[in-house]
C-alpha cells in the first residue's frame, strides 16, 4: 500500500480526536504456539492501519497539534547480531525515512519519553482489553506523570480509541477496495483449484492443501482456518479438522479465503464431491441460492444493515415451506423463528483488514444504513444435521452454504467474488476436471 494512504489516515484520526490529545497504538506481540515455536508474526490491524509498519516490538503515538511531530514510532533499533538471526530491523532512522514518522525513537526509551508525551494531555485514547499484557504499562505511564505532583498536568481522561479509529477503518478507500479485489481474486483461483481436483477418495485436508499452495504461490496466507467439511460435517459450523474421507454422493463444503496486503476475503462454496448433486442436495442448494441473491439485491447505499439478513430469512422461509421441512406460511415461520434450527447465523459481517472486521452494526439501537465504501459478505446457508428431529431422513447430512463479498458503492454494490460461479450447473461442469 502507498506510504501516503497511511498519512492521510492518520491525518483523519488526528482531525477527529482534537488537541491536547494522545493517542496510544501498540504493535502487536509475538506468540508461542509450543515451547519456542512462534506462531506466524501479524500486525495489530488498527496499528498497520495508521503506520503500514510490521514489526513486533513497536509503539505508535499521535499527538494532534505537537509542534515537533504529530506521528512518534517507537521501534527496535538496528541490532547486527539479532538481524542475523530474525532478518532485518527498520530502526528509528528509517522509521523516519521510510515510514513517515515525524520522529523515532528506541523501544527501550518509552517508559521514559511516553510520560513526558503525556504531560499536559488532558485525554488518552487508548482500548483497554485489547493487549492486556500492554494495558499495565499505559496505566504505569500515567501514574508516574500523577506522582510527579504540582506543576505537571496528568491526563484525567482515558477514552476508547476503538469508536473513532473503527468508523474510519469501515469506509474502505479506493487503495482499500484494490487490495480487497486482489484477495477476492487470489480467494476465488484457489476455490476454482479445489473444485477442479475434488473427488471421492480424497481428504478434506487434501482439498484444503489447494488452498494453501494458491495462496501461498501469490504471496498471501488464510485469513482464517479453512473450513473444508464433507458430508455430515458440512453441517458444523466452525469444522477446522478436515480430516474425513470424501465419499462419492457426499458434499463439500469449503469455507476458505486469503489475506493479501493485509486485506481479507472471506468465500464459501457447495458443491458435490463427485460433480452431480442429488435430488435433495440439489434442491437445498437452490434454496439457499435464492437467499443469497435476494440478500445481494438488498445491499446497497440507503439500505440498512438489517435488510439482507431478512431479505435471506424470507426466502428461507419461503424455501423450506416449498419443500415440505417446515409448516405453515412463509410470514409465519419467520415470525415464530421456526427457521432458526436450518439456518441459526446471520447472513454475514462486516470485512476488511480483520475477516470478521471492525465497525458497530448498529447506531442509537438501529441497524446502520450501509454507505458507499462499507464491504461485508452475505452467506446464507441451510444445515440439516443427521438425526434431525422432523426431517426424514434422507435429507440429512446436507449442509450449504453460499457466501460472497460485497463492496458497497455510490450506485449499488460491487460483487467482489462475482467471477466465481455459484449457479449450479456451473459449479457441476468445474468439480473434478482435474481430477487423477
Ligand atoms: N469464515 C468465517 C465466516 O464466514 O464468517
Ligand atoms: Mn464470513
Ligand atoms: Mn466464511
Amino acid at each position: 500500500m502507498n506510504p501516503r494512504e497511511f498519512a492521510r489516515r492518520r491525518r483523519q484520526l488526528i482531525r477527529m480526536m482534537g488537541r491536547d490529545t494522545l493517542a496510544i497504538l501498540p504493535a502487536a506481540p509475538p506468540r508461542l504456539r509450543n515451547r519456542d515455536v512462534q506462531y506466524p508474526y501479524r500486525q495489530d490491524s488498527d496499528f498497520y492501519y495508521l503506520t503500514g509498519f510490521g514489526e513486533p516490538e513497536a509503539i505508535a503515538l499521535l499527538l494532534p497539534g505537537r509542534g515537533r511531530g504529530e506521528y512518534v514510532l517507537f521501534c527496535r533499533e538496528r541490532d547486527a547480531e539479532r538481524e542475523t538471526w530474525d532478518g532485518a530491523r527498520a530502526g528509528p532512522a528509517r522509521a523516519v525515512s521510510e515510514y513517515g514518522a515525524d520522529e523515532a525513537f528506541p523501544i527501550a526509551a518509552a517508559d521514559d519519553l511516553v510520560p513526558r508525551l503525556l504531560a499536559g494531555c488532558e485525554r488518552v485514547y487508548y482500548t483497554m482489553g485489547a493487549h492486556p499484557e500492554f494495558d499495565q504499562r499505559v496505566v504505569g505511564w500515567v501514574t508516574s506523570l500523577r506522582a510527579h505532583g504540582a506543576g505537571v498536568q496528568a491526563p484525567d481522561q482515558l477514552v476508547t480509541l476503538d469508536h473513532l479509529l473503527h468508523d474510519l477503518r469501515l469506509y474502505k478507500s479506493r487503495d482499500e477496495a484494490q487490495a480487497m479485489r486482489r484477495a477476492a481474486r487470489i480467494g476465488m483461483q484457489a476455490h476454482r483449484r479445489a473444485m477442479a481436483v475434488c473427488r471421492p477418495g480424497l481428504y478434506e485436508y487434501q482439498v484444503e492443501a489447494e488452498f494453501l499452495h494458491e495462496f501461498r504461490s501469490h504471496g498471501a496466507r488464510p485469513s482464517y482456518l479453512p473450513i473444508v467439511g464433507s458430508g455430515p460435517n458440512t453441517c458444523v459450523l466452525h469444522y477446522h479438522a478436515n480430516d474425513r474421507q470424501l465419499r462419492d454422493g457426499d458434499l463439500l463444503l469449503v469455507d476458505a479465503g486469503c489475506e493479501y496486503d493485509y486485506y481479507a476475503s472471506d468465500i464459501t462454496r457447495t458443491y458435490p464431491v463427485n460433480g452431480r448433486f442429488t435430488p435433495e442436495q440439489r434442491a437445498i442448494y437452490e434454496v439457499v441460492l435464492e437467499a443469497h441473491a435476494a440478500a445481494i439485491a438488498a445491499v446497497g447505499p440507503g439500505r440498512s444493515w438489517g435488510e439482507p439478513h431478512d431479505a435471506a430469512v424470507r426466502a428461507v422461509a419461503r424455501g423450506l415451506r416449498r419443500l415440505g421441512l417446515l409448516d405453515g406460511t412463509p410470514a409465519s415461520i419467520v415470525r415464530s423463528g421456526s427457521y432458526k434450527p436450518f439456518f441459526m447465523h446471520r447472513t454475514g459481517h462486516w470485512l476488511g483488514m480483520d475477516v470478521h472486521d471492525v465497525g458497530d452494526y448498529k447506531v442509537a439501537d438501529e441497524w446502520r444504513v450501509l454507505e458507499p465504501g462499507m464491504a461485508l459478505t452475505v452467506e446464507p446457508g441451510i444445515y440439516i444435521p443427521e438425526g434431525m428431529k422432523g426431517v426424514p431422513k434422507q435429507w440429512w447430512g446436507i449442509g450449504v452454504r453460499i457466501e460472497d463479498d460485497v463492496l458497497v458503492t455510490a450506485d449499488g454494490a460491487e460483487l467482489l467474488t462475482a467471477d466465481l460461479p455459484r449457479d449450479p450447473d456451473a459449479i457441476e461442469a468445474l468439480i473434478g476436471a482435474m481430477a487423477a
